[in-house]
């Protein structure tokens, strides 16, 4: 599949390959202002401010940022080329900790960067080669969104109300999304979902960004602050729970926007399904269980400050600012991803997806993906 960008895909490579240009996402959704960056601070500071974010949305910038670095040393000595790319990984990798989408294309181009020069090739070649595999992790991220649209639609009904919380859609990722994939799906396929928008504090992921989508694609959506998600249950308004996911240990636990585990609670005891919809990059079997999931933590002016015209928290007061929470295994209904729906128990399935050999139930060997 040859990728054809659009003005709407939230990151995307210029027409000389010179640089990557973002939606800057703090702007929407009263304005839709592109950035174009082509040095590692800039990269590195789209992804801390949140100009790109969303996991598999990072993963992607991550990999066009290390195609353009690729190019701007590849008149350098092959160890010199090596070193830098190495070292500008680390530092984008440094940006945010829980998103293990960034590390993974960080290595992936890192690991083609190996091969490459062990294999000979020259650094010209090299820097070739990973401008290319950017444009397959993107291309692959639409394929993936396509897919898990698909077998996510496949668990809704039409006419049901589903709540969603902070933003998993094509701003997140590529075209479709993840968490928004079955509703965009769906609607064009002639189903009509009442969509609840979890407006998600402090930065507003819900409000901002996901009703902005879903006003645009034609669904019908109400935005609710995080703190009203259980009375809709009760009131018998939300038939399924869709979120994203920033990382999933091999035991199921995942991490996602702060606020997502209270709504996995509510839901389980409203005996409400819960889905968390993600690629199988976002899938780290490295990480054992959630208590290994480093969290994010922000800014405590986002919570005092930052989105009001005067302060909401008295000047000096503490505010704690975790941007993530895991979400126990055990409220998770299934993971939906590209590669199937994952039932629990999710240790045994997730290996399987995975392909992690196992033995008499216990896993033998945890590998990262690449
Ligand atoms: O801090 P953000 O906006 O990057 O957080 C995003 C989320 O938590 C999303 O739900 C997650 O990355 C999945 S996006 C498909």
């Amino acid at each position: 599949m040859a990728i054809r960008y659009k003005d709407t895909d939230p990151v995307r490579l210029s027409k000389d390959k010179h640089s990557i240009i973002i939606i800057d996402q703090t702007k929407l959704p009263s304005k839709v202002e592109y950035l174009e960056i082509d040095k590692l601070d800039d990269m590195y500071d789209a992804i801390k401010s949140l100009a790109v974010r969303g996991a598999p949305c990072i993963g992607i910038f991550a990999g066009y940022c290390m195609a353009i670095l690729a190019r701007q040393y590849k008149k350098l000595p092959a160890d010199e080329f090596v070193s830098r790319l190495k070292a500008d990984g680390e530092h984008l990798n440094s940006s945010r900790p829980t998103a293990v989408n960034l590390s993974w294309a960080v290595k992936r181009q890192l690991d083609l960067m190996d091969s490459s020069i062990s294999s000979g090739l020259t650094v010209d070649q090299t820097a070739t080669r990973i401008m290319s595999e950017a444009v397959a992790i993107h291309e692959e991220d639409i394929m993936m969104c396509m897919r898990i649209a698909e077998f996510g639609l496949s668990l809704l009904n039409d006419g049901d109300g589903i709540l969603t919380h902070c933003n998993a859609g094509a701003l997140a990722t590529s075209r479709y999304g993840t968490g928004l994939g079955p509703l965009l799906l769906g609607r064009e396929r002639g189903y009509h979902f009442h969509v609840y928008t979890d407006e998600t504090r402090p930065l507003l992921q819900g409000a901002r960004l996901t009703a902005f989508e879903l006003v645009h694609a034609g669904i019908e959506d109400t935005v609710i602050c995080d703190n009203m998600a259980s009375l809709l249950m009760k009131q018998g308004k939300i038939q399924a729970v869709l979120v994203g996911c920033d990382r999933i240990a091999a035991n199921g636990d995942t991490a996602n926007k702060i606020g997502t585990s209270g709504v996995a609670i509510i839901a389980k005891h409203y005996g409400i399904p819960f889905y968390v919809l993600g690629p199988y990059s976002t899938i780290d079997v490295g990480t054992p269980d959630g208590d290994a999931i480093e969290i994010e933590e922000r800014d405590p002016e986002e919570i005092r400050s930052m989105w009001y015209e005067r302060p909401m928290a008295p000047k000096g007061v503490k505010c704690y600012n975790p941007a993530f929470d895991v979400t126990d295994h055990s409220l998770i209904t299934a993971i939906i991803t590209d590669k199937g729906i994952i039932k629990p128990p999710f240790e045994r399935s997730i290996a399987q997806v995975m392909n992690i050999k196992k033995s008499s139930g216990r896993t033998m060997h945890f590998r990262r993906f690449s």
